[in-house]
């Protein structure tokens, strides 16, 4: 499997009381669906935003094909930022805008400010649109407005426009939180499928740690700003997870839903 991102010792202060990360080092490779799990505070959403730059690191190198982005001009970070798709908890989508538009949006970073002022998109990104929207099985729901949708539509949304993107590295932070368990199985399991078959790699920021078992290819544990587990779901014990969520007062503060909405992966 290629090597396609590299996070080397990477560091990330707010202030000087707010070290989010102390040091996180991890290697990506094309085709791993990484989930990340840790408490509130325990710095994913902090790493996620660094992978993408939408802040930058106070230390260490982010690599992504090659390129370490701190060094990268802005030019070439936008470049860089159209082949990793972002997924966010509270779906980011127009309100007042259609399905379609809404996942076409994923195309302006290819456009020029003129064309996408004027909503230029061509003929083959409207299909594309409707083709990935079809996939994700909104094929019916391309000219309702966004803000008709329930919360799990609009993350397939969310994920539709993220691969109009046609990206390499998928980033999601926590795009479940906000739906039910059944919602939120079907979303990932759009999620996991359109990345597999795709070959985008994932790294997915999740508080349900029966998710991340179901359907993580290796699960990374973040403490404190500190990676603490990286290996298998199956070989994530019981003792592990409670060491990830223990916090300072020795609780635990893990969110298991119930194991009937995580059954078998359909790919
Ligand atoms: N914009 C910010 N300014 C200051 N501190 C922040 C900011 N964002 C996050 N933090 C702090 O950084 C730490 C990690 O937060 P975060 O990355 O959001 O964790 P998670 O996503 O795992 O809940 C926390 O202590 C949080 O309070
Ligand atoms: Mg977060």
């Amino acid at each position: 499997m290629d090597l396609l991102l590299q996070i080397q010792n990477v560091k990330k202060s707010y202030d000087e009381s707010t070290h989010a990360l102390k040091g996180v080092s991890l290697d990506v490779r094309q085709g791993e669906f990484i989930v990340i799990i840790g408490s509130s505070g325990s710095g994913k959403s902090t790493l996620l935003r660094c992978i993408n730059q939408l802040i930058q690191q106070s230390g260490g190198s982010i690599i992504f094909k090659g390129r370490a982005l701190e060094k990268a001009s802005k030019n070439e970070i936008k470049k860089i930022r159209r082949e990793i798709g972002m997924i966010f908890q509270h779906y980011n989508l127009i309100d007042r805008l259609t399905v379609i538009q809404n996942v076409l949006h994923g195309r302006l970073g290819y456009m020029s400010d003129f064309r996408g002022i004027f909503d230029l998109y061509s003929r083959e990104d409207r299909w594309n649109a409707y083709k990935i929207l079809e996939r994700v099985g909104l094929a019916e729901h391309i000219h309702k407005r966004a803000d008709q949708l329930s919360g799990g539509q609009k993350q397939r949304v969310g994920i539709s426009r993220a691969l109009a993107q046609n990206p390499s590295l998928m980033l999601a932070d926590e795009p479940i939180a906000s739906l039910d368990p059944v919602s939120s199985d079907k979303v990932m399991n759009y999620l996991y499928r359109v990345c597999h078959e795709d070959n985008i790699a994932a790294v997915v920021s999740l508080h349900q740690v029966d998710f991340a078992l179901k359907y993580a290819t290796r699960i990374i544990g973040l403490k404190n700003g500190l990676i603490v587990y990286d290996g298998k779901p199956e070989d994530l014990t019981q003792t592990l997870i409670d060491s990830i969520y223990e916090n300072e007062k020795g609780q635990q503060e893990y969110d298991l839903h119930s194991r009937a909405a995580a059954q078998t992966v359909v790919v």
